[in-house]
């Protein structure tokens, strides 16, 4: 058998590479993502052609409605990370590492190795200067490791809820600096969440990796949304940053199609779905 299989055995469409990524950024083509949990949603994104699927801790709250990720293990993830791989033939497989499964390197080579044996291509974990050490040793390892910046949802009682982060001067100040640091330390992939839009395009502009926003408006590189929301099936007030694109049509693969071409040509998130700087 090959050592290589992908490049020899494989039918279909060729699977999403990091390189593909970086060069749609550097050609300014947004790049897709959605969050998917098991093998059939993953199956309609693929199909659909997305470029990457986020496997989210969001899963503690949409799909074992929970009311924040904090009870959401390793374990779990790993579950849900094989359930979409055998969906996916095309898109990156990306995997959130848990609440305090990664609070030093050790630990988090061990979380890590777990959900990439699951199926995952790369692992994102949130935070910045606490966890520049282990994106630094991961990805000297070899683990392509997208950062979160921004509302983090597992620091959500240290932030004091679910709110926009960025807005004062010394937290804008603190935000560019974790992001810059988090590129030198070797991310691969940046996800800024609930940031102003004129703060993420100043932390897009400062790093050279793709950064992909969910409610951190359209001058990213590309978009992440919760599935869940994006058909519509939020509880609760519906945050800014979410279009329901299930809303005037009448199947999943056209709202994920939607999406996808509304992402692609920079409509959404429009300016009133997006968090202005002051
Ligand atoms: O867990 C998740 O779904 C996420 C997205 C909101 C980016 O981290």
């Amino acid at each position: 058998m090959s050592q290589h299989p992908q490049a020899t055995d494989r039918t279909g469409p060729a699977p999403v590479t990091l390189a593909q990524l970086r060069r749609a950024r550097s050609e300014g083509r947004p790049i897709t993502m959605l969050t998917a949990y098991d093998a059939s949603f993953a199956r309609v994104l693929d199909q659909a052609g997305i470029d990457c699927i986020l496997v989210g801790d969001s899963l503690g709250n949409v799909v074992q409605g929970r009311d924040s990720t904090l009870p959401v293990t390793v374990a779990d993830m790993a579950y849900h990370v094989a359930c979409v791989r055998r969906g996916v033939s095309r898109a990156l497989v990306i995997a959130d590492l848990p609440f305090l499964s990664y609070t030093d390197v050790p630990q988090a080579v061990a979380s890590t190795r777990t959900l990439m044996q699951a199926g995952a291509a790369m692992i994102k974990l949130e935070g910045g200067q606490a966890v520049l050490d282990v994106v630094a040793q991961l990805s000297a390892h070899g683990v392509p490791v997208c950062g979160h910046l921004g509302l983090t949802p597992q620091s959500v009682h240290q932030l004091s809820g679910y709110r926009v982060q960025g807005r004062a001067p010394e937290q804008r100040r603190q935000l560019l600096d974790e992001a810059r640091a988090l590129a030198e330390a070797g991310i691969a992939m940046l996800v800024l969440e609930c940031v102003p839009a004129g703060l993420a395009a100043e932390i897009t502009r400062s790093v050279d990796v793709p950064v992909i926003g969910i409610g951190a408006g359209a001058a990213v590189n590309g978009q992440v949304l919760v599935l869940h929301d994006l058909l519509g099936l939020g509880s609760g007030r519906r945050p800014r940053f979410v279009r329901d694109f299930l809303a005037g049509r009448d199947s999943i693969e056209a709202a994920v199609t939607a999406y996808i071409h509304a992402v692609r040509e920079r409509s959404f998130p429009a300016a009133e779905e997006s968090y202005p700087d002051d």
